[in-house]
């Protein structure tokens, strides 16, 4: 019946047997194929890369144009001067002095990119206080520029942790925040 439906069928014996037969000759090249494509390891050996990747991956490679400064060469020795937050927020950058942004209670000057962080710039909502809180939440609210960071979830905690290393990198540090003389 299948036969006269299918006549080049004819030549092929549909005995059970040599069903079986083909199943193993067929299945078990796509077994081998599907097993090598989903047991491979998750970072692929080179020699089973494409051009394409390979392409890419060179692309990577090549230095990206910095947008952010690089890290300085010569930072000063940190100094431990006390500063309570009333202090720190005569250190602004307006008439001319100088500019301090602190992250976790330490202080770093930041005057020379006063282009960033001076009156009226970009960044200047960090200028004279401790804003951890808002460089955890990559927020330029003032409400957000405070010092208490507690409420910060883990992943806000290690962007602040990264913005903390970021000025390490680039900034003297020149005290720690103190709480305020109750006085
Ligand atoms: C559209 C959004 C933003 C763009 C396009 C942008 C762009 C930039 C660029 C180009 C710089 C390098 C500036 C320089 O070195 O002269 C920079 C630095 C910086 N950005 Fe942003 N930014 C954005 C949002 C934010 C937000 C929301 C925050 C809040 C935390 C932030 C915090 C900073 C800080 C702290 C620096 C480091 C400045 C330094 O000390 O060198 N940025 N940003």
């Amino acid at each position: 019946m299948t036969s006269s439906w299918f006549p080049f069928l004819s030549q092929f014996d549909l005995s059970p047997s040599s069903i079986a037969t083909y199943s193993l000759a067929i299945g078990l090249p796509i077994l081998y194929v599907l097993a090598k494509s989903f047991l491979a390891p998750s970072s692929p050996s080179h020699s089973q890369e494409t051009e394409a990747q390979d392409t890419a991956k060179e692309t990577l490679k090549k230095p990206l144009k910095p947008i952010m400064q690089p890290p300085s060469e010569n930072l000063a020795p940190p100094k431990d001067d006390p500063y309570t937050p009333e202090e720190l927020t005569k250190y602004d950058g307006k008439d001319g002095r100088p500019i301090y942004v602190a992250i976790k209670g330490t202080i770093f000057d930041v005057t020379r990119k006063a282009d960033v962080y001076g009156p009226g710039k970009s960044y200047s909502i960090f200028a004279g206080k401790d804003g951890s809180k808002g460089l955890g939440m990559s927020s330029l609210k003032a409400e957000h520029a405070i010092a208490d960071y507690s409420d910060l979830g883990e992943t806000e905690r290690k962007v602040l942790d990264d913005w903390y290393a970021f000025f390490s990198k680039r900034y003297n540090i020149i005290g720690r925040v103190v709480p305020s003389s109750s006085s």
